[in-house]
């Protein structure tokens, strides 16, 4: 696709996000030849920076950089010469004059139409302050080009917050403007999910509750908050993950077929089956719901002593959930999610169990097929299904058929920045979530959150530091088990 010359203005750009995630997905992108002929990033925070200063910063010094930074010079010296910075003055609420004549000159230089996309990696607290002030100075008009608002999240704390970071974003930009990041829509094998469902026969005839008895998400991480404990504590594995990566999994897993491949198309849809979500009771939140935080185990730390997170801190680093849609497709299929730190493993994996064939006629017992389907690490899919052992009688026996997502290209996975980053780049909004899928995910979540919060009757649990969880969350499952991801 033909790409339309643009300035991409990142705002928190002295962050760690910028180091980490967007600068070394936009070098990947010019390294192989995706951006547009002219294109400029232009870094701006409050830290007073010359342009050759930032580039040091997030390249030559950086420590996400060291080699490739050796590896191909020439490719890095032309990568460089499009960043540049602007310092904001010490504060995000003085007027943005000074970045609007600077993004007139850069584009005058560099024959740039003004095509502006404003990346937000600040603190979400002032995401209306920004855009308010980008529309105070004209930076909202499309008269000589485009703009589109990119945020990453949280977005918002709650139902309340969320809406009001909507509205308030809404006032400066329309709704078509607005990319919500998620970067787990960003990874190959959720978008895979799509794929599989939707270019298969053989699946979604399968896909609804005839023939599906449960589907399981796991989400597991090996490592604890580490330096983040003061963010963490006042979010917690449900806020952190739950709401956002993991509700936009379960509705590529849940929704309807699109009528096209195309942004509206799929977001619709998504949109669709949440609100086909089971509403809440106090007493279903007590049966459905377990909550637990890590203890100290093996020489690994609990959460309560990890840095930034108070002694007395009530804040889950596990949290588990059953809950049910209520449509036709799923009615009566129960879902389950887990989502950690410390666990044993780092996995993320869906797995749809089928139904037991109607009659066990063969010898011992007969598992149910599974369809596991892995997000990350060693991306793919495996069908578990029974097969005759060799020998006398029928004796059955479990085996998986594996599809490994490496086999398919000898291309590396591009990181889900790269994909977010082109796909804003182009206009393409498929992998960004709209303003309403947000705040009904928060409706469904917040219940679940005030609870936690208010209901005396609701354990926090504890586990282990590199186990899978408390019991409690065994119990939630009743006559199934959780899958043991590391088994294979
Ligand atoms: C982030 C969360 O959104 O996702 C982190 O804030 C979490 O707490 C991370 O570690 C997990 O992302 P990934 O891509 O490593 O699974």
């Amino acid at each position: 696709n033909k790409i339309d010359d643009q300035i991409l203005v990142i705002f928190g750009a002295s962050g760690d996000l910028t180091a980490r995630k967007l600068i070394p997905a936009l070098y990947h992108l010019c390294k192989g030849e995706y951006l547009p002929k002219n294109f400029i990033v232009l870094g701006a925070s409050r830290t007073d920076m010359t342009d050759e200063e930032f580039r040091n910063r997030v390249i030559t010094e950086s420590k996400f950089f060291k080699d490739e930074h050796k590896s191909d010079k020439a490719c890095m010296e032309d990568f460089a010469s499009k960043l540049f910075y602007q310092d904001l003055g010490g504060d995000y609420n003085s007027s943005y004059e000074p970045v609007k004549q600077r993004l007139l000159e850069l584009s005058k230089e560099h024959d740039i139409p003004e095509n502006y996309i404003f990346y937000l990696s600040t603190p979400p607290s002032i995401y209306i302050n920004i855009a308010n002030n980008l529309s105070a100075v004209g930076l909202t008009d499309q008269s000589n080009g485009w703009k589109r608002l990119v945020v990453e999240k949280p977005f918002g704390y709650d139902l309340k917050s969320a809406k009001k970071l909507n509205k308030g974003l809404l006032k400066c930009f329309n709704e078509h403007q607005i990319y919500r990041i998620d970067h787990y829509l960003g990874k190959e094998t959720v978008q895979n999910l799509l794929v599989t469902r939707f270019s298969n026969s053989i699946f979604e005839p399968l896909w609804n509750k005839n023939y599906i008895s449960h589907v399981e998400i796991t989400n597991a991480e090996s490592e604890g908050v580490g330096s983040r404990g003061g963010y963490y504590d006042g979010s917690g594995a449900f806020r952190d993950m739950f709401q956002n990566h993991l509700m936009q999994i379960v509705s590529l897993v849940a929704m309807e077929p699109p009528y096209a491949i195309e942004a509206n198309a799929i977001r619709e849809e998504k949109l669709k089956v949440l609100k086909c979500l089971k509403g809440w009771t106090p007493s279903r939140i007590r049966r459905n719901t377990v909550r637990a935080q890590y203890a100290a185990n093996d020489g690994m730390k609990g959460y309560k002593e990890e840095d930034g997170v108070p002694e007395k801190s009530k804040t889950e680093t596990y949290a588990a959930i059953k809950f049910y849609f209520e449509n036709w497709r799923w009615e009566k299929v129960p879902f389950f999610v887990r989502t950690a730190k410390r666990m044993p493993a780092k996995v993320t994996e869906v797995i749809v169990h089928f139904k037991p064939s109607p009659k066990n006629l063969f010898d011992g017992k007969q598992e149910n097929n599974k369809l596991i389907i892995r997000i990350q690490p060693n991306e793919g899919i495996m069908l578990n299904f029974g097969m005759k052992l060799p020998g006398q009688g029928f004796s059955v026996e479990n085996v998986d058929m594996d599809f490994n997502y490496s086999d398919l290209s000898e291309d590396d996975v591009p990181e889900a920045y790269e994909r977010l980053l082109l796909d804003v780049m182009q206009g393409d909004a498929t992998l960004y979530a709209l303003g309403a899928e947000v705040e009904e995910a928060w409706a469904f979540v917040d219940p679940v959150l005030e609870a936690w919060k208010n209901d005396k009757d609701i354990e926090l649990h504890q586990y282990k530091a590199g186990t899978w969880g408390p019991k409690a969350a065994d119990k939630l499952l009743g006559k199934f088990d959780w899958r043991d991801p590391t088994e294979d």
